[in-house]
């Protein structure tokens, strides 16, 4: 008898054994799958850019720094983006802020410690954010010890930057550059070196000079530089100024003159044609090698700055198959294609998106960008009244939308005086022309609440002026308004999760001079339908009258721009699609069941 009790136990007990392994093998099996089909994290995220000077300082000297960054954590973390970007906060003199980089490795003690930095970016990783950094490759800082030494000629230094000899000399004896090539900044592109009797070329500032990537060793250290932060758990690279990477080798060539009407200032930059200087074929087995080193760690990305009037030429920095190069270039196309309000009209809008998706290499990802740390504040740009319906329309569209900080309170540009001027390319187009080149408007500090200097530093000054209007436009004042830019950007943030919004398609039923509309649909989900009126004029259009396909009746409103007021619109509300209004410049986010 025991025996048979023991039999029936050792059947039962097999029987549990072998129900174990099936459910292992299944739950294995889903989460491999899960794993095949899981997209990168940066195609699930917003990127939201920190200019570390300007964003919150928490040691009281008047700049940002990585404390303050932490300090602000849980912000980001509400805000709804899942990628933050920092603009370089490497060792530097700060001659272009952090974009003259004197050592790759370390962090610079105005911004904090590396324990600062790790601290940093574990408090991001623990809140599920992930951490970019931007890496400079193009050139170091003059004070960098590679061009130190270089400039002595010392070994194996003597070759890290473009050095050449002087095309002849002038009547006063004076060494005259080798070429005509001009400086993005201004300027001749080739800076005298009386150590070592020869020009060295920069494309930048005269402290920035160019690294030489036709040199093995350099482009060695530039991969260390990579794997070092790789090493130090970053999620990947924001790489700058990349197409600048290489110059022809004969540099007995001049550049052509572009006989550009806008430009008669032969030092300027827009003077010339940069072919000889600029997208040069090589940059491209420079770019593929970093991506290497990125794929050898795992879900890390690459964004390349590409900013180019030639399409075809940004989109080969997304690389292809055999040569995969960044996750995507920048898509600068809504701050390029409108400089002004009246460049904007629904078809000007739309032919803008069209450039990026019909030029985009298949399989590949898109991404919009508003802004940056270069270009003026969106609001600025194209009208106060425009900036709910622009976060509406990069936040909804399918790809990666990158937010620059302050974009998501409509943060304005601020008036820099001369005196006040920090930005180097606007000091070298002096007290006439600075305001037409300097970036320092759109660089001011994050405005966090009403107390005195915005809530950006406890000291008593700022490294630039605070905008006047933070009185009211500030963070916590719209934490705490009815409505406001930042809880529609919330709102945008958290929706953007949805089905509809990740898995779904895109159409445009209505596109005018002064209408904008976007589709996002998916069978078997909610449907929204973002109208947009670019126009400066308030407006009531029949959405069915203009269509290019059907739409329902009606819809319910989800959001609506601040300036909107009107008792139909209120958030809720069923409107008809046939007498749809909109105040100028308004996003109304609408939605439908099929
Ligand atoms: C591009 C950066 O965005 C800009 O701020 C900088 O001045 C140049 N590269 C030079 O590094």
């Amino acid at each position: 008898m025991p025996n048979k009790k023991c039999l029936v136990f050792f059947f039962f007990l097999f029987f549990l054994v072998i129900i174990g392994v099936i459910v292992i093998c299944l739950i294995a099996k889903d989460g491999i799958k899960h794993k095949e089909t899981e997209s990168p994290f940066w195609q699930r995220t917003i990127v939201y850019q920190v200019y570390p000077r300007s964003f919150c300082d928490h040691d009281g000297d008047g700049t940002g720094d990585l404390q303050g960054i932490l300090s602000k954590a849980d912000y980001l973390k509400e805000l709804g983006v899942g990628t933050v970007w920092l603009s370089p906060i490497f060792s530097s003199p700060m001659a272009d802020f952090g974009y003259d980089v004197a050592n790759f490795t370390a962090i610079e003690p105005l911004f904090g410690t590396m324990d600062d930095f790790d601290a940093l970016r574990a408090a991001l990783h623990d809140r599920g954010l992930r951490l970019v950094l931007d890496f400079v490759p193009n050139h170091s800082s003059d004070e960098h010890e590679w061009f130190v030494k270089s400039r002595r000629k010392e070994e194996p230094y003597a070759d890290y930057y473009i050095w050449a000899d002087p095309k002849g000399f002038d009547e006063e004896g004076q060494p005259i550059p080798p070429n005509n090539w001009l400086s993005v900044f201004r300027g001749p592109a080739w800076t005298w070196a009386e150590e070592r009797q020869q020009f060295y070329f920069h494309q930048f500032l005269a402290k920035q000079p160019d690294l030489n990537y036709r040199n093995e060793r350099v482009r060695d250290e530039m991969k260390q530089v990579l794997r070092f932060w790789l090493d130090r758990g970053v999620d990947g690279f924001r790489v700058d100024a990349v197409k600048f990477l290489f110059e022809v080798e004969d540099i007995s060539q001049d550049e052509s003159v572009a006989n550009d009407p806008e430009t008669d200032d032969p030092l300027d930059y827009y003077y010339l044609n940069h072919t000889l200087t600029t997208n040069q074929p090589e940059t491209l087995e420079v770019v593929n090698e970093w991506r290497d080193i990125l794929d050898q760690y795992s879900d890390r990305v690459m964004m390349a700055e590409v900013y180019d009037d030639d399409i075809r030429q940004v989109m080969k920095y997304y690389g292809n198959d055999s040569v995969p190069l960044a996750d995507f270039p920048f898509n600068f196309l809504l701050i390029d294609s409108f400089r002004n309000r009246s460049d904007l009209s629904g078809a000007a809008l739309k032919d803008a998106l069209d450039l990026w998706m019909d030029n985009m290499p298949e399989g590949k990802w898109p991404n919009w960008v508003l802004g940056n740390h270069d270009n003026g504040r969106v609001g600025s740009r194209f009208g106060e009244d425009l900036i709910d319906a622009l976060n509406m329309l990069v936040l909804l569209l399918p790809g990666t939308p990158v937010t620059y900080y302050g974009e998501e309170i409509g943060m304005l540009n601020t008036f820099i005086s001369w005196e006040d001027t920090q930005d180097p390319q606007a000091c070298n187009h002096g007290l006439d022309g600075y305001e037409d080149y300097s970036r320092d408007p759109e660089r001011t500090p994050m405005q966090w609440d009403n107390s005195t200097l915005a809530g950006f530093t406890t000291g008593n000054s700022t490294w630039l002026p605070v905008n006047d209007n933070f009185k009211d436009l500030n963070v916590k004042a719209q934490q705490h308004a009815e409505k406001s830019h930042l809880k529609i950007y919330e709102e945008l943030a958290r929706l953007r999760e949805e089905e509809t919004f990740t898995k779904g398609h895109t159409a445009y039923p209505v596109i005018s001079n002064e209408v904008f509309s976007l589709l996002r649909y998916l069978e078997g989900y909610e449907s929204y339908l973002l109208v947009m009126n670019t126009s400066e004029e308030e407006l009531e259009v029949d959405l069915h009258q203009h269509a290019n396909m059907e739409l329902p009746p009606t819809a319910e409103v989800v959001l609506r721009s601040v300036t909107d007021t009107a008792e139909a619109t209120v958030p809720g509300s069923e409107i008809h699609l046939s007498e749809v209004k909109l105040a100028a410049g308004e996003g109304l986010l609408l939605t439908f069941s099929e």
